[in-house]
């Protein structure tokens, strides 16, 4: 949990299983039919739906269960088809300048069925943007930023992000077609130590909360860890959690009235 709140993503390498995956081909080819706005789970992809299946593997719904809690509703799902030789690189964004809540965040499921490779256009994203609210594609005239990731990955992989990351679909450079189905899921509980907590005071925990990226600045990184103790104190309701003080240092507003001016 520390490394999603501090990456804003967790990746699942070759999660699906080999026939799941060539399955997904035809049912992703034929286009999945449009889900109301906040439909549960169970309603919106029914026993034994291709849909159903993903989301009930077990490290599938298992990180599901930790980011979200149970019965999380679905915002929308799509599939997202690039043809061979295709489309054009999308302007690198933020989903939602109007999304500020600290407590709270939905996260988007991005299914691969197929092995992507490079050329394939995997899609684009920057670690440890999750947190950096910026106005949809005002960050589009980045072309590049250090340490941003085009993804490769094996078949069957799932990548599971943060609904703020700064990300962009590329062009398909290659021969054959790629597909990625996105699901995006919002919680319905508060996300309040939804996860294992049995190790939250392990050091290893406020490392993770550290972790720096290369496209940071020495002075707005700290805006970073600044949103990430926020986040992380939300999640483990532990309001005394810092890195550095850098929470405490900002949220000190003393009521205590000096006696010399009183
Ligand atoms: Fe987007």
């Amino acid at each position: 949990m520390a490394r999603f709140v501090a990456h804003g993503s967790l990746r699942l390498d070759a999660v699906v299983p080999e026939a799941m995956n060539e399955e997904a081909l035809k049912v992703l080819a034929d286009g999945v039919c449009g889900v109301p706005y906040g439909t549960p789970v169970a309603e919106a992809f029914p026993e034994g739906s291709f849909s159903r299946r993903l989301v009930e593997l077990d490290r599938v719904a298992g990180a599901l269960r930790s980011l979200v809690g149970p019965d999380p509703l679905i915002d929308h799902h799509h599939v997202h088809i690039r043809e061979p030789e295709g489309g054009t690189a999308q302007p690198l964004h933020g989903d939602a300048i109007i999304d500020v809540r600290p407590d709270a965040f939905d996260v988007q499921l991005m299914y691969y069925p197929q092995e992507v490779t490079l050329e394939m256009g995997g899609t684009l994203s920057v670690p440890g943007s999750h947190l950096r609210r910026t106005n949809e594609t005002d960050t589009g005239r980045y072309q590049n930023l250090r340490g941003q990731t085009r993804l490769v990955c094996p078949a069957g992989t799932v990548v599971i992000v943060h609904h703020g990351i700064w990300h962009g679909g590329r062009r398909n450079d290659s021969a054959v077609k790629r597909y990625m189905y996105k699901i995006r899921f919002n919680p319905t509980v508060r996300q309040v130590r939804l996860w294992n907590t049995g190790d939250l005071a392990d050091p290893a925990v406020a490392e993770e909360l550290r972790t720096r990226f290369p496209w940071y600045e020495n002075a707005a990184g700290r805006l970073e860890y600044h949103n990430r103790v926020r986040l992380w104190r939300a999640l483990t309701g532990d309001d005394s959690f810092d890195l550095d003080h850098w929470v405490t240092r900002v949220t000190n507003r003393p009521n205590r009235v000096s006696r010399s001016h009183a």
